[in-house]
């Protein structure tokens, strides 16, 4: 596909493999797992079914999803060494992405198949690993914060699915329903998205034949910058900026165009409209702030979205509303990014467990442009 001499900046429009498991067609907006639409997975199905449907397939049968369910529930707990590692990151103030990334690691030590590092290609012995790092960073999440808080972590409740636990721990009561369904659609629209740089990263780890960890690790560093994972942080500050100041959301918009500086949540490598993920967390954004009867957050975000279309022709991703979304549900804004990671891991397993099922190392070139042929100075001579 690429000749000798081309440079493809940013691998755009570069095919590396194939892959079964997520299809983006950025000119229709639309985003398919294994075959199913997002939009009615969101609507649909939970989180765990969609965890099922990455790892083995198939969306599994009620009698499967019990199973798979009581699984999860059952590794949600964290060892004594796992939860003081927690605390000791929480109590040093560590950023939450950079605590989410020694927790990962940290998981890697405690996990009981870890010894198969031996044989990284071991799929039975990856999914198990996969479905316990997926089950215990809500419950490493939610301690983090409350130890944040001054505040003991909460155990995990194996009655509540995977998106009601995460808030049940995080807040120490049972979420109020509607509030947990979006959560758990969250969880849902952010799960995979093809070869985002962060599941890329996770994959290129992972063809050297590292474990699962590493490239967990290498995934979740990958997702907290701002081009990625980091944006929808950035967008709840923006808008909390334009709240505290006397400005329209416009003029804030218009502000940051003309000093060159990029508005978080727009744009995208692969949509060309606005992202399907965006159309549903807008949704849910906006009854979110009518059930609360104050909808500013969302008409800050439209009035921005509408702007920004019109000025520059660029679109919403998946950032742009799911900040308004989580504040409304009084999710702490530094924890935003964190929780994509907690949604996006059971992808990043997914494409692991492709890779190594079909591996061959990812090892692209650069075109040399550095000097040639210099004459080697000694030390004492330079
Ligand atoms: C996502 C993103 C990194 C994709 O970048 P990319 O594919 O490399 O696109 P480019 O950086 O080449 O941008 C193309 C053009 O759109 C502009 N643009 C892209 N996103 C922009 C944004 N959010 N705000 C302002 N301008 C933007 C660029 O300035 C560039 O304009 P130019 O051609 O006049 O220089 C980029 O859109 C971005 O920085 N968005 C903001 C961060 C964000 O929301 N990230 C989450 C992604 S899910």
């Amino acid at each position: 596909m690429t000749g000798d001499d081309e440079i493809y900046k940013g691998l755009e429009g570069v095919l590396v493999t194939e892959s079964e498991l997520s299809y983006i067609d950025g000119d229709e907006g639309r985003l398919v797992y294994r075959g199913y639409d997002i939009t009615d997975l969101a609507r649909e199905a939970s989180y765990e079914e969609v965890l099922y449907l990455l790892w083995y397939r198939e969306l599994p049968t009620e009698a499967i999803l019990a199973q798979f369910r009581e699984a999860m529930a059952a590794d949600r707990q964290l060892e004594d060494g796992e939860l003081s590692v927690v605390r000791e990151l929480a109590q040093q103030d560590a950023a939450p992405m950079g605590a989410l990334r020694t927790i990962i690691s940290t998981l890697s030590a405690y996990d009981t198949d870890a010894a198969d590092e031996a044989d990284p290609q071991n799929l039975v012995a990856n999914v198990r690993k996969g479905r316990r790092v997926t089950a215990k960073l809500p419950t490493a999440l939610a301690a983090y914060v409350r130890y944040r808080n001054g505040e003991d972590p909460v155990s995990p409740r194996a009655d509540l699915d995977h998106a009601a636990n995460f808030l049940y721990m995080l807040n120490d009561e049972e979420p109020d329903p509607v509030v947990a369904e979006t959560f758990d659609m969250a969880l849902v629209i952010h799960a995979d998205h093809g070869l985002n740089a962060s599941t890329f990263s996770a994959m290129v780890t992972a063809s050297t034949l590292a474990d699962l960890h590493s490239a967990l690790t290498s995934a979740v560093g990958t997702l907290s910058g701002s081009l990625h994972g980091g944006a929808n942080q950035d967008v709840m500050g923006v808008l909390q900026e334009v709240d505290a100041s006397d400005k329209e959301p416009t003029e804030w918009v218009e502000d940051a165009l003309e000093e060159g500086r990029r508005v978080p949540g727009f744009g995208h490598r692969v949509y060309n409209v606005k992202d399907p993920r965006a159309v549903i967390l807008a949704e849910r954004s906006e009854e979110l702030g009518e059930a609360a009867g104050d909808t500013k957050w969302y008409d800050y975000s439209t009035a921005i979205e509408e702007y920004i279309g019109s000025e520059k022709g660029l679109a919403p991703n998946v950032d742009f509303y799911s900040a308004t979304t989580y504040y409304q549900m009084g999710i702490p804004v530094d924890i935003y990014t964190p929780i994509f990671a907690v949604s996006r891991v059971g992808g990043w397993v997914a494409h692991v467990l492709e890779q190594y099922e079909d591996n061959r190392l990812i090892r692209p070139r650069a075109r040399y442009i550095g000097r040639e042929d210099r004459e080697f100075v000694p030390l004492d001579e330079r």
